[in-house]
Order: structure tokens, then sequence, then C-alpha cells
């Protein structure tokens, strides 16, 4: 119990009541400097938090509660390497991979950095190989596909950031990603390729996942059943923190690249797990991406909090999910090739921040993590944002959006910039019941036509958002998203006095499948399954055996 914390949510409590006083529209009609005062910078990138509902008064509270919950000194911990994930016993140290290379991080009193450049160089060098045509197949072909296998942190990292690099890939080089156990993944991905061309990198933290490890066998076979048993070394490749279990898969020292447990999987993009996003960029782009990150960090260690924009995202997010109650949260990027970054940010927030117990282990007081979701603007606005203007639920958002695209297509940078700002207006200002029976009026409704359709055409606005606007997204930019993204979690994880980095939640699931396969394969009985699931098996099997 942190009785300062409570206090001071109480005090927010009360500050709510005044805020939701005075619409947005007001507040920005009182105040000509509002988004001065709500808006910081980070070199190019502007963080504009002005069009959510609050005040000074609001972020000085806000940062009181950081004080109480000690985000500066959980801060400090983690970036030293103390063993924050209490559950593991784990240092948490996903910023030592992006750390200059005269830093000094210490674990168990072993500083980590030489081992964490030793592994970058490795990557590089294997990427540029490849990239240049130095490393080749088995049949001395180039090659030009590389396809990772992995799932969750060892999949959505480089599959999102490939996405969002489009324009950085070398002309002949695709990259593909399979992650899901379904069969149709691996086979949709491979039917395409050439195996002569292909990289197959095995990407898993543990490698013992289930989905990995099946799609990898699956791989392997495609592979020798074109190229033979000896092909197999010159074209797999292994990245993980499980030396015995890459060795046992008959992976070769200079094929094996590593990672350490004080990575998280959903913090992992940063090392190795990088390795086809390097190959795909190359190094001196993965190095900017790094560069990127890095900069957040030190953004994050030095700023003041009311000026600290990671540590204010997480600090609104509280204020939107413990003090206005709402449940979930959009990233609505208006830049496409941030696509998957909603996926992203959903295993990077949800398996960090979805816990209902405290680090010691009593029930959570309040909500945590709320759930995250989102989708490319303009798409949304065709799809679900009719709720987000006039549904019954408030939906907090983000607005992403960069000042230049890579390629001018007619007017059409000019379209998706006008987009997205409209909706960032629209949601704040909304339209009132008279100002739409007006444009009815205006547009030749009868009065009583107009006094109908009104309610219908009323938005309520006071819909918060906060806008991220940057120049370009290159791969330094990348990294700063992701970082910022990062230490919003975390700083949420402190206030709830939650463990942000473990993810037991994941575990049922699995033991139950491992549990469900043999009764799949037919070799175990249903017998001792609930009726339901028994019910369900009967079903499926009856339909395999027609
Ligand atoms: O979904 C649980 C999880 O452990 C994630 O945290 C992780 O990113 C993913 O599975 C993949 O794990 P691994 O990299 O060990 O295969």
């Amino acid at each position: 119990m942190n009785v300062a914390r409570d206090a001071i949510f109480e005090r927010l409590s009360a500050h709510r009541r005044d805020v939701e006083r005075t619409p947005l529209r007001r507040m920005f009609a009182d105040d000509p400097h509002r988004f001065a005062r709500m808006s910081l910078k980070l070199d190019d990138l502007l963080f504009d938090y002005s069009k959510t509902r609050t005040t000074p008064e609001t972020i000085s509270l806000l940062v009181e509660l950081a004080r109480a919950c000690d985000l500066e000194g959980r801060r400090d911990a983690m970036f030293s390497g103390a063993k924050i994930n209490t559950t593991e016993g784990r240092a948490v140290l996903h910023t030592a991979l992006r750390a200059a290379e005269d830093a000094r991080i210490l674990v168990d009193g072993q500083d980590v950095m030489p081992e964490v450049l030793a592994e970058r160089r490795k990557a590089a060098q294997f990427a540029e190989a490849v990239r240049s045509g130095a490393l080749m197949g088995a049949t001395g072909e180039r090659f030009c596909d590389i396809v990772n296998i992995g799932i969750g942190g060892s999949d959505l990292g480089p599959a999102m950031a490939a996405t969002a690099l489009t324009p950085y890939t070398q002309a002949g080089l695709r990259g593909h990603f399979v992650s899901n156990v379904d069969g149709a993944h691996i086979t949709d991905t491979l039917r395409r390729l050439d195996p002569a061309r292909t990289l197959v990198l095995v990407a898993s933290k543990t490698f013992t996942t289930l989905e990995t490890m099946a799609n990898a066998h699956a791989a392997r076979g495609w592979l020798v059943g074109a190229l033979g048993e000896a092909a197999v070394g010159a074209h797999f490749a292994a990245i993980s923190t499980n030396v015995e279990a890459v060795e046992a898969f008959g992976m070769s020292e200079d094929r094996m690249f590593r990672f350490w447990d004080w990575v998280g999987g959903r913090y992992s993009i940063w090392s190795v797990i990088g390795l086809s996003l390097t190959i795909l960029i190359g190094a001196q782009n993965f190095q900017a991406f790094l560069d990127g990150g890095r900069e957040v960090d030190e953004h994050f260690r030095d700023a003041p909090l009311d000026r600290n924009i990671p540590a204010l995202m997480g600090l609104l997010g509280v204020w939107h999910r413990n003090v206005w109650g709402f449940g979930t949260h959009a990233v609505l990027p208006y830049d496409q090739r941030l696509a998957r970054f909603p996926a992203y940010l959903q295993q990077l927030d949800m398996e960090s921040n979805g816990k209902r117990v405290t680090l010691d282990g009593a029930p959570v007081e309040r909500a945590t993590g709320p759930i995250v979701w989102g989708e490319p603007g303009t798409n949304g606005q065709h799809a679900f944002y009719q709720l987000l203007h006039q549904g019954a639920d408030v939906v907090p958002a983000d607005i992403l959006m960069a000042a230049l695209p890579h390629e001018n297509v007619g007017d059409q940078h000019a379209m998706l910039l006008a987009n997205a700002l409209a909706q960032g207006e629209a949601f704040m200002k909304g339209r009132t019941t008279e100002e739409a029976a007006a444009q009815l009026k205006g547009a030749g409704k009868s009065p009583g036509q107009a006094e109908e359709l009104a309610p219908h055409k009323t938005f309520p606005g006071d819909r918060p958002t906060c806008a991220i606007a940057y120049r370009t997204l290159d791969p330094r930019t990348l990294g700063r998203l992701i970082a910022l993204y990062e230490h919003k979690v975390f700083t949420q994880g402190v206030i709830w006095g939650i463990n942000s980095f473990d993810q037991w939640g994941v575990e049922l699931g699995k033991e139950l499948a491992s549990r469900l396969i043999p009764v799949m394969k037919r070799e175990a009985g249903a017998e001792e399954l609930d009726s339901s699931t028994r019910g369900l098996v009967d079903h499926l099997l009856a339909l395999q055996g027609q």
C-alpha cells in the first residue's frame, strides 16, 4: 500500500471533476498558448498533448504521482542493471543493446557491454556478407529471400520494422516472417521461394517455443527435400539465448547469434533478433535505429518529468485509465508503413502491463494496462472511427504522422496529413446539436427535419488524442518511436506497482495445449476434459474422420 500515491489519486479524481466542466474547445479558446504550453519537442519529433482534457495542474498532480511512486529511482534502477524483474530474478537491460560503445553496464558485477558489442559486430558482418553476396547458399547462389521464423517478440519487432523501413531495403532482398503454428503460414510463405536462394533465421529466445520449433523443422524439411541434408548449414542461422538447444538443432557456432536473459522477448528487436532487419536495411541503418532508441533513453533519463515525453505519455495513460476509466487505447498511425506498429505495441503494452497483482503478489487496487489496438489512417476512418466519434465509449488515441513521405504520389501526402489533422480536430471539438441543426437548415432541410436529424449528426467532442509528428519514418525515427512507447509502458508499470517484465499469463494456455496435442493426434483419450472441450474435440475428430 502506498498512502502517498493513493492520496494523489484522490486529488486527481477531485481535479477531474473540475476539468470536466470545461470542454476542450473552450480550453483552447481561453488560452491561446495552450499548444505551446502542452507540446514538447525532441529534435524534429513533436509530442502534442494539448488535445487531452488536462490543465497545467493535471500535469503537476501526475508528476507528483510519479514522484510518490519513485519513478525516477525505478528508472535509474532499470538502467543500472538492477534485477527489477523480480519474479524471474532478472535485470531489464534492453537499453544496453543500444547504449554507446563506451558505456559500462554491470549485471552481477560483470560489464555486459563487451559481449553486446561483439554480438552486434558479428551480426553486422554476417548481414553485410549476405547483402554483398560474399555469403551464398550451398549451390553458390546469392540469397534473395530472408525468412525469419519466430513468434511474439521474436517476430513482431523485425516484421513490423521491416515493413516500416521498406524504403531502406536493399534491392533484390525480400523479408518474410513466419510465426503461426498454423501450417498455412509456412506453406504460403515457402511456396513462393527458391530454396537455393533462401536464408532461414530461426529466432527464439528460449529455442523451445512450440510454434517456432515446428516451423523451423518444416522449413528444414523443405530445404533438405530440395537441396539435401548437407545444405542445411549454409541456409540456416539461429538467434537465441539457449546455446545448448541451438547446438542440438545442429547449428554451428558461426551461425549462432546470442542474446541474454536480461532482454525481454518483447524488448528484443534491438538485439540480434533484429538480424533479419539488419540484412534487409544494412548495418549502418540498423545502427541509426539503435541510435534513435538511445536518444530517447537519454531524454527519459535526463529530462524533468513535466518535460519528459515518455513519462508524460505514461502518466496521461494513467490519467485516462484510472481517473477517467477509459478501458482501451488506440494507436492510429497516419503512416501506412507503420501498419504493424499497433500489433507490435499490443505485445509491448499488454504483455507488460496486463497484470492483476503487484510486485509483492497482492491484488492491484486499480485498473492496469488498457487494451491497445489500432490500424493505420485513413483506413480506420472508414471502419471503426464511427465508434471513436459517436460511440458510447471514449477511446484515447495517439495520432502519428510524418512531415515527409518517401515518395511523392501527386498530392496524396497532403491529403493524408490533412486527414490526420482533421480527425484530431474533430475528436477534440465535436459538433453541438445546435451547430448540426444549423448546418442541416443551411443545406435546405426544414426546421422539423433538422431537429429530427440533429442528434444523429451531433459529435460530443472532448475525445482525447495525443499527436506525434516527425520529419520522416527513417531508421532513427522508428528507434525513437519504439523507445518512447517502451518507456511509457515502464512508467505505467511503476505507477501501478506491477512487474512489467514477466508474462506468466501466457503459461496456462501453453500447458493445456501440450496436454491436448496428443488428444488431437488421437494418441490420448478426451475423458479427463470438461464436457465443452470434449464435445469440441469429438466434433473436430469426427469431421476429420469423414
Ligand atoms: O508469448 C510469450 C512469449 O514468451 C513472448 O514473451 C515471447 O516474445 C514469445 O513467447 C516468443 O518466445 P521465444 O522467443 O522464446 O520463442
